[in-house]
């Protein structure tokens, strides 16, 4: 496995491995890589040929500079972790690497960056997307995988490059948890544990809106409501939002359409938590 914080050196591995027709795959990462990250380098590594794993804690898409500050940085164990999966080459720049000093452009992604997330977050979505322009441009893979545990995030990312034409495909891997429900995150660690115990709220949350679905229920505003109820009776959690949207489109629509998503967020402690689940609409009513 090969670490470098160096574009050129990146550049020179990925041209060689493309040289050789090998499939390249990248995984970006704010590193403190727990199994939600696992799960994507190992897709990466059974799917490439050659695996790229990039860590890099993005200033840009933090709004609270103390939550920038406190974000794990476990950099040996991450090494480790990725030695262990298999990974070909890790980039772990430094700030000045990807934001060389004069650079002005950003990427707006537009409307869908503006909701939820970042309408709590406002510039969240403009500082992902242009970390992730920045980290494919580096890397030209010919895939990259995201996470369901981030939704928007992942929407955002297909709309980029679909938008920008980036030739690059993105695959989503599933959300993985802990046995009590609470998605994996980088933040979990920085919960008390009382305060993990009032995070697992936001899951049971979206097996509320899960439930109310597959019982036939076909008014969405009344599973909503559910799902305010079980977070707002919760002490010690400030939601933020707790719905259910069209998975295209992120629309708070009235009816069932064909494909749709849970999705919440709020803080425990200070810590900011999403989730999200898919919901199977196939029994649910249709106008
Ligand atoms: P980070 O939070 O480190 O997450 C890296 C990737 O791991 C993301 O695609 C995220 O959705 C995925 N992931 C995190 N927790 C997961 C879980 N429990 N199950 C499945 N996948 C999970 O997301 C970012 O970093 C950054 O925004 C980044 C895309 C790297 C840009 O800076």
């Amino acid at each position: 496995m090969r670490t470098t914080e160096s574009v050129e050196e990146v550049r020179e591995l990925v041209a060689a491995a493309r040289r050789d027709s090998r499939r390249i795959g990248c995984v970006p990462t704010m590193g403190a890589l727990h199994r939600g990250h696992t799960n994507l380098i190992r897709s990466a590594v059974e799917d490439c040929q050659l695996v790229v794993v990039t860590l890099f804690v993005n200033s840009p898409q933090f709004d609270d500079p103390d939550d920038f500050h406190r974000y794990p940085r476990p950099l040996e164990d991450d090494l480790a972790t990725c030695q262990e999966l298999g990974v070909d080459v890790v980039f772990a720049p430094d700030d000045q690497t990807v934001y060389p000093p004069g650079g002005q452009t950003t990427i707006d992604v537009g409307p869908l960056g503006q909701i939820f997330e970042g309408h709590h977050r406002p510039d969240h979505f403009l500082g992902v997307a242009t970390v992730v322009v920045k980290l494919l441009n580096i890397t030209t893979p010919d895939v990259a995988y995201f996470g369901h545990k981030d939704f928007q995030q992942q929407l955002v990312i297909r709309r980029l490059c679909r938008d920008l034409h980036l030739p690059v495909e993105i695959v989503t891997c599933p959300t993985v948890r802990d046995p009590d429900g609470l998605a994996l995150s980088s933040r979990n660690v920085l919960l008390a544990s009382d305060q993990r115990i009032v995070a697992t709220s936001l899951f049971r949350a979206l097996e509320r809106a899960e439930a109310g679905l597959n019982n036939g229920e076909g008014d969405l505003q009344a599973i909503r409501r559910k799902m305010r109820d079980e977070l707002e009776s919760t002490p010690g959690l400030d939601v933020d939002y707790a719905t259910i949207v069209d998975a295209g489109t992120l629309e708070e629509t009235d009816e069932v359409t064909k494909s749709m998503v849970a999705i919440v967020a709020g803080s425990v402690g200070g810590v900011r938590l999403i989730d999200n689940l898919p919901l199977n609409t196939e029994s649910a009513p249709r106008p």
